[in-house]
């Protein structure tokens, strides 16, 4: 072993990444981000490539992507470039139709679901080859919050979806040291599924993610409003009174009932539905085919 105990230079790589929020004002060469960028497009694909992946580097255009995620994200206007993949099936469905071929793909959940990976897995392999080249970089995931106003805003006819964004940027000052995550011990099982033990499942998250935040006036009604809505009286009685008990407002709670709020994350399921609709895919709608 060499490279500070890693048996090589990717796995050191690898080891070593996080995701870089602040950007030095220096704009990405066009060969480096070339290169990058190439480093997505040769990754594995389950499908046929159905992703397209809009690069902004314009400052204004950062600036209002910035505007329109509306979450307070400064990484979006600072990094000099941002990546938007979308999930592509429009490339494919006029390729099927010019060489006369059946096209069922943006009603299909198979392939919706393969074409999602695609994109993951792309986007992956451009932030490695981003760390690779000295860049940094960082998942923007709020992407769902405006599906329609993205779609609208860089002109994405049927069967475009944007699905993440990605900031990207040489970093300014210290990279950031890897942040704890769960390890091969509880989220790797060697030949059938294990369930841990509730202590060793609460040892293993509450390591990466413990904590105690102070409970004051707002964040109890908070959490009690979600806890409502989730599970009725007996829920919010339970939570409440985990809280009173501890004193404190442990991590899960702070997690889905404040931050990730678990009665916001259902309510909306219907409405993006309904946006896949408008955006041409149909996979969760009916779908005809004319058999006798
Ligand atoms: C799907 C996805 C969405 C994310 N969305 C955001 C985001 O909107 N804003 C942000 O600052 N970080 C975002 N992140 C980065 C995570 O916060 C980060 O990966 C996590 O905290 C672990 O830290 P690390 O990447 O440094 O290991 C996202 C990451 C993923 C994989």
């Amino acid at each position: 072993m060499s490279r500070g105990g890693y048996p090589n230079e990717t796995i050191r790589l690898l080891h070593g990444r996080a995701s870089v929020r602040q950007f030095a004002d220096r704009p990405i060469e066009e060969s480096v981000l070339n290169a990058v960028l190439d480093a997505g497009v040769h990754s594995a694909t389950g499908a046929m490539q159905p992703y397209s992946i809009i690069v902004v580097e314009d400052p204004g255009t950062r600036q209002k992507l910035h505007d329109i995620d509306g979450c307070g994200q400064k990484q979006i206007a600072e990094a000099p470039v941002d990546l938007l993949f979308c999930l592509d099936m429009r490339r494919n469905a006029r390729w099927a139709k010019l060489r006369n071929a059946p096209f069922t793909a943006t009603s299909s959940f198979e392939e919706w679901w393969v074409s999602f990976q695609d994109v993951i897995i792309c986007a992956q392999s451009i932030c490695t080859a981003a760390d690779a080249m000295g860049l940094g970089s960082v998942y923007i995931g709020t992407v769902y919050m405006h599906f329609l106003e993205l779609r609208e805003f860089f002109d994405m006819p049927e069967g475009v979806f944007p699905i993440v964004m990605v900031c990207m940027g040489y970093p300014r000052g210290e990279r950031p040291e890897p942040r704890p995550k769960l390890g091969r011990d509880i989220v790797v099982h060697r030949g059938s599924y294990r369930e841990p033990s509730d202590e060793e499942l609460l040892a293993a998250i509450d390591a990466k993610h413990g904590g105690k935040v102070e409970p004051n006036e707002r964040r109890l009604s908070t959490i009690a409003e979600v806890s409502r809505r989730v599970g009725g009286a007996p829920l919010e009685k339970r939570v409440l009174g985990d809280i009173r008990t501890r004193g404190y407002i442990n991590t899960a709670q702070v997690i889905y009932g404040l931050a990730y709020r678990a009665d916001k994350g259902v309510e909306n399921n219907l409405e993006y539905l309904e946006q896949l609709s408008e955006a041409g895919f149909g996979w969760h709608e009916e779908y005809h085919l004319n058999d006798e």
